[in-house]
């Protein structure tokens, strides 16, 4: 009779450790890079826009603070599992070793609506800056060539292709191997970290301060892209930012995706991932700020006076503040930075892929390594093939607000993991330990749920259905192939 509940051992992750054939190479900086490298990405440079004019004016500074602390306690709570079981599988292989099986299911399930879709939100946000790379040298793309078929308003065929054809790129970087790539991801993470801190101390001496007046605008009701009209500003636009910007935080946790590829897991993972969230926290605060001041947070309007602003914001502010030369910086590197988010998003999914596959709840055929480059190669092209052919035919709303949902919703249940852990197994070793972690877990629970509630209905409704797809691949498939269950 098989057991939906049962646990996987803590010596079987220890096992899977020894005889991981990933190659170890990882140290601590480079797993910072690769964290930093996911978190900086479509966010900052496109979401800022739309938080700002939708949601909180010049207080969008607030809700990064927000997001931000919703993402510390749940970095916390990462960070001592990553210290405890240092896989590849994250909060997957957490929650198999803690909670039982069909909680892992559910978490590995949630993981892969996070890392695929992000990784189609990014791929179209790329594909935004991209298109404003090539007017720099007179090249205008038609219209139907960079629309996905749903928001496109002309008639006839439509697709995003240069959507289409980095997420081919970025796969076969991946096929091509770890190494490679991170030395790739690397060099894209020094400049687009660059381009952030550029942003931040040449826009500083653009910003006006009227601008910033009243700093929490009064509340209102604004029209959205949708043409239904909604509140915005005062104290609720704050929070609704919150969630409509968290998207940008996303990528801390594609660090303990990397556990089996680091030279010293125990140590490095936990550091790896509160720091990269605290630089980018405080990047981002920055950047909210300095782009509220260059701008007023009206003038993001699409129907107003710079209709294009909301679309590259950041470069935009730069443009309208008449430097040209800066709006183009800012325009390449997000251009070429965004490219590292798409990698990094795509290999923790292909990660994730082999924690599930190596437990057999999901086909072999994901997490089976090639002989020489040992990446999961088949995992990640069929990823590669689905992940493009949706990022041509999908609005990036949709695709981030579901992206958000995946990760506020694993984020909920690893905190919930810690404590349940340090009831079942208090004496186990535990490199790094969440500090008060009782309230941290509910202020955790607290505020991941709170901003679930807040996400768009579409996109509550579609991660549902997503959900329990999930629930019913598990009991036709996973639960009968579990090695665990059928040893
Ligand atoms: N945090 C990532 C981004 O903003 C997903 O693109």
């Amino acid at each position: 009779m098989s057991n939906i509940w049962i646990k996987k051992p803590l010596s079987a992750y220890e096992a899977d450790i020894k005889k991981s054939g990933l190659k170890k190479i990882l140290g601590k900086w480079s797993l910072t890079a690769i964290g930093v490298g996911a978190i900086i990405g479509g966010g900052i440079f496109v979401l800022t826009g739309t938080g700002a004019y939708y949601n909180a004016g010049p207080a969008l500074a607030l809700s990064f603070v927000i997001a931000g602390i919703a993402c510390i306690f749940a970095a916390l709570c990462y960070a001592e599992f990553a210290s405890i079981l240092p896989v590849e599988g994250s909060a997957y292989a957490y929650a198999y070793g803690t909670v039982g099986e069909i909680f892992a299911w559910g978490l590995g399930w949630c993981l892969i609506l996070e890392y695929a879709m992000a990784s189609m939100a990014v791929s179209v946000s790329w594909s935004g800056y991209f298109t404003k790379f090539l007017k720099m040298f007179g090249i205008h793309l038609p219209d139907y060539l960079t629309s996905d078929p749903v928001s496109y308003t002309g008639e006839g065929f439509a697709m995003n292709l240069p959507a289409f054809i980095i997420v081919l790129l970025v796969t076969a970087l991946l096929v091509k191997g770890t190494k490679e790539a991170a030395k790739t991801n690397n060099f894209i993470v020094i400049l687009k970290t660059s381009a952030v801190v550029f942003v931040v101390i040449v826009g500083a001496f653009y910003v006006v301060p009227e601008n910033w007046i009243p700093f929490i605008p009064e509340q209102t009701m604004i029209k959205q892209t949708s043409g239904e009209m909604a509140p915005a500003y005062g104290f609720q636009g704050i929070i609704s930012g919150a969630a409509a910007i968290f998207f940008a935080y996303i990528g801390f946790d594609a660090v303990s995706t990397q556990a089996g590829e680091a030279i010293n897991p125990k140590k490095d993972v936990p550091f790896a991932i509160i720091t990269s969230l605290l630089i980018c926290t405080a990047l981002y605060i920055m950047v909210s700020l300095v782009l509220t001041g260059m701008m007023h947070y009206s003038d993001f309007d699409p129907l107003g006076k710079y209709p294009e602003a909301i679309k590259a914001p950041v470069a935009y502010a730069f443009e309208i503040a008449g430097k040209h030369w800066a709006s183009n910086i800012v325009t390449i590197a997000a251009t070429v930075g965004l490219i590292s988010v798409v990698m990094v998003m795509m290999m923790g999914q292909s990660r994730i892929f082999i924690g599930m596959s190596k437990d057999g709840l999901i086909p072999k055929f994901f997490g089976e390594l090639h002989p020489t480059t040992k990446t999961p190669y088949k995992g990640i092209i069929l990823l590669g093939l689905i992940v493009a052919t949706v990022s041509a035919l999908t609005p990036i709303s949709t695709l981030a607000h579901m992206t958000s949902f995946g990760t506020l919703f694993a984020f909920t249940m690893v905190c919930i993991a810690v404590w349940i852990m340090r009831k079942r197994q208090p004496n186990i070793e535990r490199p790094f330990k969440v500090p008060a972690y009782k309230l941290i877990v509910i202020l955790g629970v607290i505020i991941n749920i709170g901003l679930i509630l807040t996400l768009d209905k579409l996109a509550l409704l579609l991660s549902g259905f997503w959900l329990v797809l999930g629930i019913i691949v598990y009991f036709a498939y996973s639960k009968r192939n579990s090695k665990l269950n059928n040893p």
